[in-house]
């Protein structure tokens, strides 16, 4: 941003404000000279907002402000205002002004005048995703301002989206604006791959041996299952290398929680919900199967031990399509964490990550369930699978090997 207007620029967890005009070319071309009337205008405005929401302009670049707030919620109103005063305001000539923003709360790091750090990257990238007059959160803004919108705006969830040249998914949500456009073509994102992965509310530690042989394993098994006493990072893990995946799956990658499920029978009608298949009269398993023949998909099915007869299900599902494949997460106590592969386990036992006591995995393993597939014309399939089990420490940072 080669301008600068103030100099008194918050520090701290701040949230970054980016918005800019879509194809202000276009209006260049409509108006000629008399576009400078035009940015002067759209300038007045967003500075406006700014000052009456807190706000601090960082910067201007032709027609893209960057600007910074101590408050997400001020954040919010303020570029809720904008858009508001932009929908109602008279341009020259009846042309339309429409404002992309992206909105990301993040560490406010200064080094002279300006922002540095990858939450700058990340919100100029959100902002950049959207369309003219669309209002892009990330989930950290989200997660902030969820309960105290404006009157007259509500949250819209967009999913996981990979932001260009930033390595984690970011999970996206738009802002409504009561009597605004809130319907807008798929975000210009670099990925908008369906997902309903969560966002990790904290930043993910260590295990990256674990996550390599994860991937590695992914990519030769159709079924991975993760076994490990409980609180030792099972979840997390999955999630991680889940998102870590989204880029080989067309079809999606989903989360499928089982903690709170007791009955097996249930499992068909939980993940169908998770990944938004609609049953329409038929039996959930049914459905399901019809919906991810030929998908290329991931499914994690997390806390899968109080349903293990479902484990006819995942075969089932296996059966149904070869591009579908299963992670598994399963808790099992210390004790029967026992590798059927010595040599296997020699060769993936972490190098780097002192912060895991055991890992152990091995292919031709029978989980979750000891038979092979049959599909539904009836022959048997048999498809590589993968069972580790392992038994990480509580505290992804400590290295000291417990127990
Ligand atoms: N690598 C990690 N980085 C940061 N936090 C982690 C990591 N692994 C686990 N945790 C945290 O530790 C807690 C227990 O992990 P979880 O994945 O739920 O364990 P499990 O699924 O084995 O029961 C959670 O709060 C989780 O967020
Ligand atoms: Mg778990």
């Amino acid at each position: 941003m080669p301008t600068t207007a103030h100099p008194a620029l918050p520090t701290g967890t701040v949230t970054f404000l980016f918005t800019d005009i879509e194809g202000s070319t276009r209006i260049v071309q409509a108006l000629g000279d008399r576009y400078r009337e035009v940015l002067a205008q759209h300038h007045e405005l967003v500075r406006q907002a700014l000052a009456e929401h807190d706000g601090t302009e960082v910067g201007t670049d032709g027609d893209a402000f960057f600007a910074v707030f101590a408050s997400a919620t001020d954040a919010v109103a303020a570029a809720v205002a904008v858009q508001r005063g932009l929908a109602t305001h008279s341009w020259p000539d009846g042309v339309a002004v429409r404002v992309r923003m992206g909105l990301h709360t993040g560490e406010g790091r200064l080094s002279g005048d300006d922002y540095i750090g990858l939450d700058v990257h990340r919100a100029a990238r959100i902002a950049s995703a959207g369309h003219g007059g669309q209002i892009l959160l990330s989930a950290a803004t989200t997660g902030l301002v969820s309960a105290s919108l404006p009157n007259g705006v509500t949250l819209r969830d967009l999913g996981m989206h990979r932001l260009k040249d930033i390595e984690q998914p970011e999970h996206l949500s738009q802002l409504s604006v009561a009597g605004l456009p809130d319907r807008f073509p798929s975000l210009r994102a670099l990925d908008v791959r369906p997902t309903n992965l969560p966002s990790a509310m904290t930043s993910f530690i260590g295990r990256v041996a674990e996550i390599a042989e994860l991937h590695r394993l992914l990519g030769q098994t159709r079924l991975l299952t993760l076994t490990g006493p409980g609180g030792t990072g099972k979840t997390r893990l999955a999630l991680e290398v889940a998102r870590g995946a989204l880029d080989g799956f067309e079809d999606g990658v989903y989360f499928v929680p089982l903690d709170a499920v007791r009955d097996p029978g249930l499992v068909a009608s939980v993940v169908a919900q998770a990944i938004g298949v609609a049953e329409g009269g038929r039996a959930a398993d049914e459905a399901l199967l019809d919906e991810l023949a030929n998908k290329q998909l991931l499914l994690v099915l997390d806390n899968f031990e109080q349903v293990l007869p479902a484990g006819e299900l995942v075969e089932r599902l296996l059966g149904s399509g070869p591009d579908l494949r299963i992670l598994v997460t399963r808790s099992r106590s210390t004790g029967s964490c026992r590798s059927p592969s010595p040599t296997r386990a020699r060769r993936s036992r972490p190098r780097r990550s002192p912060s895991t006591r055991r890992w152990r995995c091995s292919s031709n393993a029978r989980e979750p369930s000891a038979r092979g597939s049959r599909s539904r014309t009836g022959t048997r399939q048999p498809w590589p699978r993968s069972a580790c089990a392992w038994t990480g420490s509580h505290s992804p940072s400590s290295s000291r090997p417990r127990g």
